[in-house]
């Protein structure tokens, strides 16, 4: 059952869309104060989930999150916001409950922070709905929850092919290049990624046309080896003179407006920029209808980035900074004016301050942007995918975005933002997915190899042995960093067979990618909520159900040669090291150390259970989904849904068939 609280006066989300009129009674389970404060007591043994991406663990309790979409580069454990702010939770616990809260702005969640054994929700401003979820299961309460925000988007199926991305391409040759290293190494592929460098300054919807002489013609060259190209597309709409976008965004008045009622200006990577009001319905549309600059070359996906907004800097933030710094080194510098002025540079970036600065235009009504500020990058992405839907309204096109609501699943992916090549950002990933999938993003992956620092051979090896699993199947790297496409390494042969165990999985995982998206479940589920009796499966941070044949327990530590792994029910241990080469062994419900040499992908089949396995292809056009064979135990079935994966209206090609 699901019941509704309105509280003052709340600013319509769009993350339900479902019509609920409120409950009657008062709203149960928190008490709430006069500041707006909801408390919950927690018992000993409760259990929070939910929160989508966020930093920490799969149970959230002991760190105070907060619901401010962010670009932070920075995962690290003391972080409180990252890009998306995704405000549902669920308890386990002596009562067991799913909650949503529906509000825009900033959102705190001190779950149990302050205290240990309370929970304290607060909106920035007590106007906002409240939606409480009670059901059989864990489950059951996600489904209901899932019912009302709406069906999750469904890529096309060459997205769940393997992808290689940089920031740092910066030619046709560059890419070319890649795609040539990636056939001459045997690995399959399916789409290469153009970061910002592929515009002409940083410019939307531009093409740099040095770098890029034809992207038609050379899109077209990429597509007939199944390569299909990825560009990215930022919020930021670059301030220059006769740039169309720009031009017409400031004569239709489709830009946020500053108190004054000019255009806002911000800083991002074109310099300064103004950033189009997504929450204006025309401005949706207008800015949409600009993605067919680049669908008529061709081009099939995209990914929206920068869109919290990020926000490098202001004009007069930095004009007061740099007048403060005058003063503080204008004479002997000492060691507290080094750290004010150090404090004072790194403070421009993402400055929560800057959003207050800015409007949207709700209706005839100046809305402050801080107010809403959660609602933007899923606009963004909502108009591109209203847009797509009017210009190739037959086929589904690959999109996916940086910052999210609940809502923007039903329009496209995210992807979890700046990881580093760190060995804890393999299990920070496979931690948010629950959540992500709890609040109806099932589209999602990392970057695999890690966006910032350095990575090594054997840290490539371990993630992609994770990330297989992942629909959005992704190598990318920041500008500057040590190169990462495979064939870099050493041993390609290893990393080759990873992709090509991930192709012969694509049947599998997209077939419970679409079961997961029809029937609003979840893709991958923390142990517990298919082992609700079982007290040590609530306890298990590091390893997932996987559909409902599958569980993976990934390894993610530097040069460890295996590791413990809890089986709440006998399963069948997969030690693979080629689609070919494998062994497998059953193992009883328990506790066992499973080695795993670094070339060997482990996972587990549930019991007597077993999924289909394709043979592996140069790409996705080349993959028989209709060849399969069994992989598990004997004598087991598989109910596999398959459609043509392209055609919008999917459910006309879908067929489900018993394996
Ligand atoms: C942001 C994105 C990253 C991209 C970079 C340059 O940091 O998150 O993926 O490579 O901008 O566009």
């Amino acid at each position: 059952m699901i019941q509704k609280y309105v509280f003052g006066t709340p600013f319509p989300t769009d993350a339900v869309v479902m019509n609920m009129e409120p409950a009657k009674d008062s709203l149960p389970f928190f008490t709430v104060d006069e500041q707006g404060r909801f408390t919950y007591a927690l018992a000993e043994d409760d259990i929070v989930y939910g929160l989508g991406e966020q930093i920490r663990g799969i149970n959230k309790r002991g760190w105070q999150y907060v619901s401010w979409n962010y670009d932070n580069p920075n995962h690290h454990e003391d972080a409180r916001s990252l890009y998306g702010a995704h405000n549902f939770i669920l308890i386990r616990g002596a009562v067991t409950f799913g909650a949503f809260f529906d509000y825009a702005g900033k959102m705190t969640f001190d779950i149990g922070y302050t205290n240990r054994s309370q929970m304290t929700i607060q909106a920035a401003k007590n106007d906002l709905v409240v939606y409480i979820i009670t059901g059989e299961t864990e489950k059951d309460i996600v489904k209901q929850f899932r019912q009302i925000i709406g069906r999750s988007y469904i890529p096309p199926l060459w997205a769940f092919g393997y992808g290689q991305s940089r920031w740092g391409y910066k030619t046709e040759q560059d890419i070319r290049t890649v795609a040539e290293k990636y056939k001459a190494a045997g690995i399959p592929i399916d789409s290469i990624y153009l970061d910002i460098d592929y515009m002409e300054r940083y410019k939307d919807f531009t093409v740099d046309t040095e770098r890029f002489p034809n992207l038609k013609k050379f899109s077209e060259e990429m597509q007939a080896q199944g390569i299909h190209l990825v560009p990215i597309i930022d919020a930021g709409v670059k301030i220059e003179k006769d740039y169309d976008v720009y031009e017409e965004g400031v004569e239709k008045n489709y830009f946020c407006k500053n108190a004054e009622g000019g255009d806002f200006v911000g800083a991002v990577w074109p310099g300064r920029v103004h950033f189009p009001d997504f929450l204006q319905p025309e401005a949706r549309a207008w800015f949409g209808k600009k993605y067919s600059v680049l669908t008529e070359q061709g081009i099939d996906g995209f990914w929206n980035d920068m869109n919290e907004p990020a926000i490098f800097y202001t004009e007069d933030r930095l004009a007061n900074t740099c007048a403060e710094i005058e003063k503080l080194t204008s004479g002997n510098m000492g060691i507290n004016e080094y750290f004010a002025f150090t404090g004072m540079v790194a403070g421009l970036n993402g400055n929560i301050g800057d959003y207050d600065k800015f409007y949207h235009n709700v209706d005839g009504k100046m809305v402050k942007h801080s107010e809403v500020h959660n609602l933007y990058g899923m606009n963004m992405t909502r108009s591109a995918f209203e847009a797509l839907q009017k210009i190739s309204p037959d086929k589904r096109t690959l999109f996916f975005s940086r910052s999210s609501y609940i809502g923007a699943h039903r329009y496209g992916g995210i992807w979890q933002g700046d990881n580093k090549s760190w060995w804890s950002h393999i299990l920070q990933s496979m931690q948010q997915l629950p959540a992500l999938n709890m609040a109806g993003f099932l589209f999602t992956g990392c970057d695999t190899g890690g966006f910032g620092c350095d990575t090594t051979e054997d840290l490539v090896l371990r993630w992609l042995q994770y990330s297989l699993f992942t629909p959005l199947f992704r190598n990318h790297a920041a500008d500057g960093t040590r190169e990462q496409e495979l064939y870099q390494f050493e041993n390609v042969q290893a990393t080759g067979e990873m992709i090509r165990i991930r192709y012969s999985l694509i049947p599998y995982l997209y077939s419970e990618f679409l079961k997961a998206a029809l029937h609003d479940e979840m893709m991958f589920k923390p142990l517990v909520f298919d082992f609700p009796e079982d007290d040590m499966a609530k306890q298990v941070e590091d390893q997932l159900l996987l559909g409902n044949e599958l569980m993976i327990a990934p390894i993610y530590k530097q040069n460890a040669q295996g590791r413990y792994v809890y089986l709440p029910e006998e399963m069948m241990l997969v030690r693979m090291r080629s689609c070919e080469d494998y062994e497998t062994e059953v193992l009883p419900k328990g506790h066992h150390y499973v080695a795993a040499a670094l070339d060997e992908l482990v996972f587990f089949i549930r019991n007597q259970k077993a999924i289909p396995f394709a043979k592996a292809a140069e790409n996705t056009a080349e993959l028989d989904m209709h060849a399969l064979t069994m992989l598990g135990y004997p004598d087991c079935s598989y109910e596999l849904y398959v459609d043509d994966g392209i055609s919008s209206d999917m459910e006309n090609s879908l067929k489900v068939s018993m394996l």
